[in-house]
């Protein structure tokens, strides 16, 4: 029957095409660390180092970007305030604060954020990972 197999093929071609588009299209799909190189690593570096010097302050008087790795003092901040830094700019936890770092909240979905701060906490070393879990745990929001 030439014609019901060509009918089951069809439906076999139309699943395969929706599992494909349903695949990587979905945001949650896309790795933390594409996500960090297409965002974040232009200022953060691509191997979290942070900017040159990033202790001293530039001629405006801001900060340059810090390393996301655990020389830096990323892993210092609760989940909560990590997510807000993001999304709405250091501003949202340090109200009229003057820096480089924009907010994310209309480039980037809130399950892209958790993305890709679920990617750079897992380059931490075990120390920093627990005590950045115990600054959560004591600051749920
Ligand atoms: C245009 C440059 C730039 C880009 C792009 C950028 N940042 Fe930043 N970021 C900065 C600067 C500068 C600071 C330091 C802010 C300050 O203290 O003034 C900073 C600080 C931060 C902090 C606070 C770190 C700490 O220890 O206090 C987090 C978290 C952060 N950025 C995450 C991200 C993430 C995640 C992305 C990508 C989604 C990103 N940044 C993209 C410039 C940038």
């Amino acid at each position: 029957m030439p014609c019901h197999r060509s009918a089951l093929h069809a439906v076999l071609l139309i699943a395969a095409a929706l599992t494909a588009l349903a695949g990587p299209a979905r945001a949650e799909d896309i790795p933390g660390r594409q996500l960090y190189v297409d965002h974040c690593a232009s200022c953060h570096g691509v191997n979290l180092e942070g900017q040159p010097n990033w202790k001293v302050r530039l001629p405006t008087g801001r900060l340059p970007a810090p390393p996301h790795d655990s020389s830096g003092h990323t892993w210092h901040h609760s989940d909560r305030q990590l997510f807000r830094i993001v999304k709405d700019g250091p501003g949202a936890i340090m109200p009229g604060y003057q820096t480089d770092m924009p907010g994310f909240g209309a480039v980037m979905s809130d399950s892209e954020i958790t993305a890709v701060l679920d990617y750079i906490k897992g380059t931490w070393p075990d120390r920093q990972r627990e005590i950045q879990a115990a600054k959560s745990a004591a600051d749920p929001g």
